[in-house]
């Protein structure tokens, strides 16, 4: 027996990184995983995996989490493909750094438009189903989201909205059969973070305080505590932002 056996799960940013561990952690335990991404190659890979790993394969659903219409024909797709939806794991997310001077109202909007926009539209979509299956929502945040940090002002700023997002909806659902919580990692070993530079003339001395004094997560890491966060175990969390960052928030 599994966890999530005869649970649905939709996972957005199926296709890498921490979605892709989250999708593959939960089909071990039990879970049917539909997959929700832009990256339409990347999420039949780990479809692949999955069905490899568990025996049933990943649906997929190739889309922009930042288009509403999208968020909504996921969540129908997942509970016309499979009659329910249990758990979902807002996962999806972008990052990069920038001097604010250089920020621009392209990135700014994408930066909102897909980190904070993106969750509220996946959530919004599935709440009714959610509360009618007594099942849960697991935002995935950053300690950027609990710390002030030099160089990503407009992420720091999206994922300090994925926390109060998260707050915010736990208090309006607290008297539903919902439970809706975040997982904010720190640094994590992901294509995401492979990508990530930082501009030229920087003041390092100003990121000391969020670069920590651990090695980077392996994206399993995360996915262990965002299934668990996501099953039965943790029947009594709600409005919770669980840090998994190796102690960066702690001082
Ligand atoms: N990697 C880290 O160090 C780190 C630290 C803290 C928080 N996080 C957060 O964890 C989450 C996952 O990050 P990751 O490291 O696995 O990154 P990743 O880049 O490996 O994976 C992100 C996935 O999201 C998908 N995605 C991006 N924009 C999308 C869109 N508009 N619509 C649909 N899919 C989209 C990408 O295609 C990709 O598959 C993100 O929300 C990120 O902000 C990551």
């Amino acid at each position: 027996m599994g966890r999530f056996d005869d649970r649905v799960a939709l996972v957005t940013g199926a296709a890498s990184g921490i979605g892709r561990a989250t999708a593959l952690r939960m089909a071990a335990d039990g879970a049917t995983v539909v997959g929700f991404d832009r990256d339409a190659d990347g999420l039949a890979a780990v479809a692949t995996e999955v069905a490899d790993l568990a025996g049933e394969p990943m649906t997929t659903v190739v889309g922009d989490v930042s288009v509403r219409a999208d968020c909504f024909a996921a969540v129908e797709h997942a509970v016309a493909t499979h009659g329910r939806l249990d758990v979902l794991a807002n996962v999806a997310g972008i990052t990069w750094a920038e001097h604010v001077a250089d920020a621009t109202e392209d990135g700014w909007n994408r930066m909102m438009g897909v980190n904070v926009s993106g969750t509220f539209w996946c959530v919004q979509a599935a709440i009714p189903h959610l509360v009618a299956s007594h099942g849960n929502v697991v935002n995935v945040a950053s300690n950027a989201g609990l710390m002030g940090q030099a160089y990503t002002v407009a992420y720091s700023t999206a994922k300090g909205a994925v926390v109060n997002m998260t707050r915010s909806l736990a208090m309006e659902f607290a008297k539903e059969p919902i439970r809706i919580n975040a997982v904010a990692p720190g640094g994590v070993d992901s294509p995401m973070s492979r990508g990530f530079s930082m501009p030229d003339d920087l003041d390092y001395s100003l990121m000391q305080p969020y670069i920590g004094f651990r090695a980077m997560a392996d994206p399993s890491e995360l996915a262990n505590v965002i299934a668990f966060v996501a099953s039965d175990e943790a029947s009594r969390m709600h409005g919770a932002i669980v840090t998994v960052d190796g102690g960066l928030t702690a001082g």
